[in-house]
């Protein structure tokens, strides 16, 4: 049993009677708002929740794309509010804002070739505009200077790569007139309520299937203020297979810890979302680049507990993904041609302890991940299983290896890495592998003074 407590609604949530009781996404309507946190509360997932994630958790690895006006500004999403831009000063971009047609077929070309899943694109971010073509504003791709639908072009992009669509929603809006002042004026909170959920039936009716709805930021208001549980209610009834995260004040289906890697309880679902520089929208002088050895350990760390890993470019005015980002992806999915299995395939995995390498999990093979390598021989301390044999993934050698009771010793391996930036030893073992290095700490004999 968790050592988490459980409230007692949640616990009821969590009873096969609760939860054969419960609609399509009718979880995703408990209130419980955890953005970016651990829940403390988690429940396991019911049935219905397990048959609409199944393809997410195989995913495993999804790309998110930050583009709008603030990609034209091209000082990061937030300048709007972080340089106090005017409105008259700001919305002039959306009239120049023209990304060349097919940019998001690189996008859909660029994750694939990572050996990504699923992409997540923002329809629309804090400033307002949205990407797509809508109803309900002219302060939109369709009305202004693109004149295109980049929501569309991103939907059949994704579906001609054979890639999951999410659509990212954010709830804080800094343009519209009723933003801010729905917090203390209910007539402006009705109206912007209708909007809200207005556009995001919109984008739920006009592109067909959509696999992901991603909710940012909620202020000014609450769950009750937003009518958040109404909102997933229509969600729900659009979109049946539909998954959403928990940022509109409600728990979701999965919680989204961002630039930062926390593991849920329970079997909750969570996805870290992180960006491959210091900015989600581009930031021409953010130079600040993430190695692919740094993904992919961020990869590995992710699945081996069991989440997901949600990667951001920020595309180029035009649409192009900046180049520093198109090698690191690149470098990753030639990677992943290789790795790839021990990545998607990955169980939650208990051994951790090592200085040069991590380590995932498949049934009882445990993938040890070196970064560090360090030439010839490496060892893992306090592996509580016996160990079959072992090979390196890359060239499929055998590796020689000696066990006792406190280490596993692997010798006979190349003075240089086989695999670049990260080799893989595949290690097959006689049980679940698990490792216990206080055991190590304690018993080891120790020498005489
Ligand atoms: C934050 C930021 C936002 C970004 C998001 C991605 O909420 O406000 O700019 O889109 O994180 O998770």
């Amino acid at each position: 049993m968790s050592s988490i407590k459980l409230s007692r609604r949640n616990m009821l949530l969590g009873t096969g009677a609760a939860v054969a009781s419960l609609s399509a996404g009718s979880l995703a309507l408990a209130q419980k708002p955890a953005p970016g946190e651990r829940d403390p509360t988690s429940v396991p997932p019911t049935p219905d929740q397990i048959r609409r994630m199944k393809w997410w958790h195989e995913a495993r690895f999804g790309m998110f794309i930050h583009f709008g006006l603030y990609s034209q500004h091209a000082r990061h999403e937030w300048a709007m509010e972080t340089e106090a831009i005017p409105i008259g000063d700001y919305t002039p971009l959306a009239k120049v804002f023209n990304p060349a047609p097919g940019s998001a077929r690189g996008w859909a070309k660029l994750a694939k070739a990572a050996g990504m899943k699923y992409m997540v694109l923002t329809t629309k971010h804090h400033e307002g505009f949205c990407n797509f073509d809508t109803k309900l504003t002219d302060y939109c791709a369709t009305k202004q200077g693109p004149g295109r639908d980049l929501v569309r072009e991103y939907v059949e992009a994704a579906r001609a790569e054979g890639l999951h669509v999410g659509f990212y929603y954010s709830l804080m809006d800094w343009h519209h007139p009723d933003g801010a002042r729905c917090a203390t004026d209910e007539a402006a909170r009705k109206r912007f309520v209708e909007y809200t959920h207005g556009l995001i039936r919109e984008l739920l009716t006009n592109y067909g299937k959509i696999d992901v709805l991603w909710y940012d930021v909620s202020w000014p208001l609450d769950a009750a203020g937003w009518e958040s549980e109404r909102m997933n209610k229509m969600v729900f009834e659009l979109q049946p297979d539909i998954i959403v995260n928990n940022r509109n004040q409600l728990i979701g289906d999965f919680s989204t810890p961002e630039q930062k890697i926390v593991a849920e309880t329970n079997g909750r679902a969570w996805e870290s979302c992180m960006t491959l520089n210091d900015s989600w929208g581009f930031q021409r002088a953010d130079d600040n680049w993430k190695s692919s050895r740094t993904i992919i350990r961020n990869l590995i760390t992710c699945v081996r507990d069991g989440g997901n890993y949600l990667l951001n470019i920020g595309p180029r005015p035009d649409g192009a993904v900046p180049a520093e980002s198109v090698r690191v992806l690149t470098e990753v999915g030639q990677w992943m041609a290789v790795n790839g299995e021990t990545i998607y395939k990955s169980e939650i995995c208990l051994p951790r302890r090592s200085n040069y390498a991590s380590f995932t999990r498949t049934g009882n093979t445990l993938y040890m991940h070196v970064h560090f390598w360090p030439g010839q021989d490496v060892a893992i301390s306090g592996l509580t299983v016996k160990v079959k044999s072992a090979r390196l993934l890359k060239t499929n050698q055998e590796v020689k290896f000696t066990q006792d009771p406190y280490r596993v010793h692997l010798t006979g391996l190349p003075m240089d890495a086989p695999d670049s930036p990260v080799t893989t030893i595949a290690i097959v073992c006689d049980g679940e592998p698990q490792q216990d290095t206080n055991a190590v700490r304690k018993n080891k004999p120790r020498g005489g003074v």
